[in-house]
């Protein structure tokens, strides 16, 4: 077995460290773009250190600009990563699909396991049903999509990066929609979708239980999403099955295209990771796939938490944009 990388600083990474970190006062931000539409990287910061409204408000205000943000060299230990993100969005998803089907191995379900690894630290086995089940994440999708509320932000931490390229990549669903005819834009308004993990995995054969599909039982979303900044995003993901009110087929053929319209090159960037990144994407407004790597031979570790689409509590930020978040949050009261 190849021996356990180290983790960047010497501090003990394991979900159950002991956390005392000191709060900083409120900093500048920068972002750096990294593609033409969405993706920047922000100026460093120990995320774990940031709790003023300020500087949240500056994340949120690049999460708005840029749809992902990638921060580097954090250090993320013990239950700091959830803490984070509670502090930055508030509540946190915690039914996942990997919940359904396998105990968590940080013995908490806000802390989804994106490796590829058992809780004795092996890499999975070719046959191992969670391994399957990992490998529907190499589909172009948004983070729970299946429940309602759905995901807001996901935060990806990278512990453990293989020595090969073992990407992500990122599809910004604005510039998607802005990209499509009149028409097609006036024929998408109002449409709502069937979301369904148990469609999803079963377009690759993987099959749930029958008691995994009873809390597992799909959602409904709008196609078309207005963003708290105003603009219009397409709401698509591999677990998207059906239209309501449409024959299946038709429904499937519709959102396939879309899907091949909004993954094209211009609107995708490509992510390798560094151990120590966190990245951050908003879930309405881009979709998103783990690329193909030896997954049976290297170790890939990373560490997801993902926070609820609910209306955003009031902050300075929230109100500057005041009229815009209170259509957004109707339209999801609406679905
Ligand atoms: C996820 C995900 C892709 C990857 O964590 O939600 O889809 O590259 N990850 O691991
Ligand atoms: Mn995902």
């Amino acid at each position: 077995m190849e021996e356990r990388p180290k983790s960047i600083d010497g501090r003990d990474w394991s979900y159950n460290a002991p956390s005392v970190l000191p709060r900083v006062p409120a900093m500048n931000l920068t972002f750096k773009s990294l593609h033409p539409t969405f993706f920047a990287e922000v100026s460093p910061v120990d995320l774990r250190t940031v709790s003023d409204r300020d500087t949240l408000d500056q994340i949120r205000a690049g999460m708005d600009r840029y749809a992902v943000l990638v921060f580097r060299d954090q250090a993320f230990a013990g239950t700091e990563q959830v803490e984070f993100a509670q502090r930055f969005d508030g509540q946190l998803h915690a039914k996942t699909g990997a919940a359904a089907i396998t105990k968590n191995r940080f013995g908490n379900e806000a802390l989804t396991d994106i490796s590829n690894v058992d809780e004795g630290g092996e890499i999975f086995q070719s046959n191992d049903r969670r391994r399957q089940y990992l490998l529907g994440n190499r589909l172009w999708h948004t983070d729970a999509s299946f429940q309602d509320p759905p995901g807001r932000y996901s935060m990806l931490f990278s512990v453990v990066v293989p020595p090969v390229a073992a990407d992500t990549e990122f599809a910004d669903m604005r510039a998607a929609y802005d990209a499509l005819s009149a028409d097609m834009k006036a024929q998408l308004e109002g449409l709502r979708v069937q979301h369904s993990i148990a469609y999803s995995r079963s377009t690759l054969g993987f099959e749930f239980s029958e008691k995994e599909r009873e809390t597992l039982k799909g959602a409904v979303h709008p196609l078309v999403r207005t963003l708290p900044n105003g603009r219009k995003s397409l709401y698509l993901a591999s677990h998207a099955a059906s239209i309501i009110d449409w024959p299946v087929p038709e429904a499937r053929l519709l959102l396939r295209d879309l899907t091949e319209h909004a993954t094209q090159p211009q609107f995708v960037y490509r992510h390798s990771w560094r151990v120590g990144d966190l990245v951050i994407w908003d879930n309405r407004a881009t979709m998103h796939r783990g690329m193909p790597f030896d997954d049976k031979k290297y170790r890939r570790e990373l560490r997801r938490v993902t926070t609820l689409d609910i209306p955003i509590p009031p902050t300075t930020y929230t109100q500057r944009r005041g009229a815009v978040d209170a259509e957004g949050a109707k339209e999801t009261r609406n679905k």
